[in-house]
């Protein structure tokens, strides 16, 4: 749990305390933490459906029931697997991935993702360990998707699910309001004072 929290506090820092949600409508999706909110890279707006993502550039990698390890169609720009986004078969967007080429190594030469953490959270996929989020619920996602009129209620989502298994069905939910994470073994990250503009 806590190297899973250093995870998402280092690669998806929006998440967590410093991504909670602002009355109904959860109007963005950014992405890359960077200590410059003023530069361009820092806080990069991700496209919320697949007809923007093809517009700035984006191309599927694999389509909605490629595989059983996680739901959606799968979007990547660059084929750089550092951000891909997941979108319903409606286009609207599902959830997001990080993905980490095999043969990463540590400071110290150990092999990362540690073994401990293969398949829970970081699963198997061709040539990456990938973890995934998802926005809404990922039973929808390449069956019934979502309305136009669900995206303009919920903005990106209603819930925070993150797949801790090989499985979308394998998830941890997290609380959507800081108040409910008592007695949860969530725990405050160590923010960059930047990391709570947003
Ligand atoms: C994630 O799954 C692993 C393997 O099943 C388990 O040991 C770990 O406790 C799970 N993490 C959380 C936060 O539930
Ligand atoms: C994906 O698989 C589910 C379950 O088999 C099926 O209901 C759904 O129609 C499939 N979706 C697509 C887009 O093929």
């Amino acid at each position: 749990m806590a190297s899973f929290i250093v995870l998402l506090t280092a690669v998806l820092p929006l998440m967590a305390k410093c991504f909670l949600f602002n009355g109904p409508n959860w109007n963005n999706l950014r992405v890359t933490w960077g200590m410059n909110p003023f530069n361009y890279n820092n806080y990069a707006t991700m496209p919320r459906t697949e007809q923007d993502a093809i517009l700035k550039g984006f191309v599927m990698k694999s389509n909605c029931n490629a595989t059983r390890n996680f739901v959606g169609k799968r979007y990547w720009k660059d084929e750089d697997p550092s951000v891909m986004l997941l979108y319903d078969v409606n286009g609207y967007i599902a959830g997001i991935q990080i993905g980490i080429a095999k043969g990463l190594k540590t400071g110290s030469g150990d092999n990362y993702p540690f073994q401990q953490q293969i398949n829970a959270p970081f699963v198997d996929d061709g040539d990456l360990y990938i973890i995934t989020a998802y926005f809404t619920d990922p039973a929808t996602v390449c069956t019934i998707g979502r309305t136009e009129s669900d995206f303009r209620t919920h903005g990106t989502g209603n819930v925070l699910h993150i797949q801790n298994g090989t499985l979308p069905t394998d998830v941890i939910t997290a609380p959507t309001h800081e108040k409910d994470l008592t007695s949860t073994e969530w725990t405050e990250g160590k923010c960059f004072p930047s990391m709570e503009l947003w």
